[in-house]
């Protein structure tokens, strides 16, 4: 989409900035608990609608910056999706993370598709879900506050 800008500085983004992500889940974190988890992250990527200060989308993952990474979130809001910020965002994402042996994520499998084109390949994963804990409020890692 033309006009959208990608960063990720932190310093640029308002809590006020975040609404609207985690759609469909039951009991989504807040979004000054999204902010947390940009921040508590070890690298993210957020897109913001031209000409405002307003998140449309965001990748974020995790690494232990040797050998291994994980892709935790992908998300674009709904009335900017099939524009090809989902895309530019996992480009953005890949190259960061390019000299690491594993990039790995989970995902739904009407996504594989979608991860298939920007180069990733299917293999079976293994999850556990705390339920209670998905608002992250309880969160105790003092990274997540900058
Ligand atoms: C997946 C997601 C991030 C893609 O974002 P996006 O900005 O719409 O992606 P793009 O515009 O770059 O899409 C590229 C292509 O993937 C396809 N695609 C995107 N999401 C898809 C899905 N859920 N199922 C099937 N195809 C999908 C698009 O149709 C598009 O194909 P086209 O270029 O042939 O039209 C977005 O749909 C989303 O936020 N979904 C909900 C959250 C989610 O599923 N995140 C992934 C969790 S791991």
């Amino acid at each position: 989409m033309r006009g959208v800008e990608y960063h990720n500085d932190l310093s640029r983004i308002r809590v006020e900035d975040l609404v609207g992500f985690f759609r469909g889940w039951p009991d989504p974190p807040a979004p000054a608990v999204h902010r947390k988890l940009l921040g508590a992250s070890s690298h993210f990527f957020v897109a913001v609608a031209p000409g405002t200060s307003r998140v449309v989308g965001f990748v974020a993952a995790l690494s232990d910056g040797v050998l291994s990474s994980y892709i935790s979130h992908l998300e674009v809001l709904p009335e900017f999706r099939g524009r090809g910020i989902g895309s530019e965002l996992v480009r953005r994402m890949l190259g960061i993370l390019s000299d690491l042996y594993m990039v790995d994520l989970v995902c739904d499998p009407d996504v594989q598709p979608f991860y298939e084109r920007l180069g990733l390949r299917r293999l079976s994963a293994m999850v556990r879900r705390n339920y209670d804990a998905s608002t992250g409020r309880q969160a105790n890692d003092p990274r997540a506050d900058p």
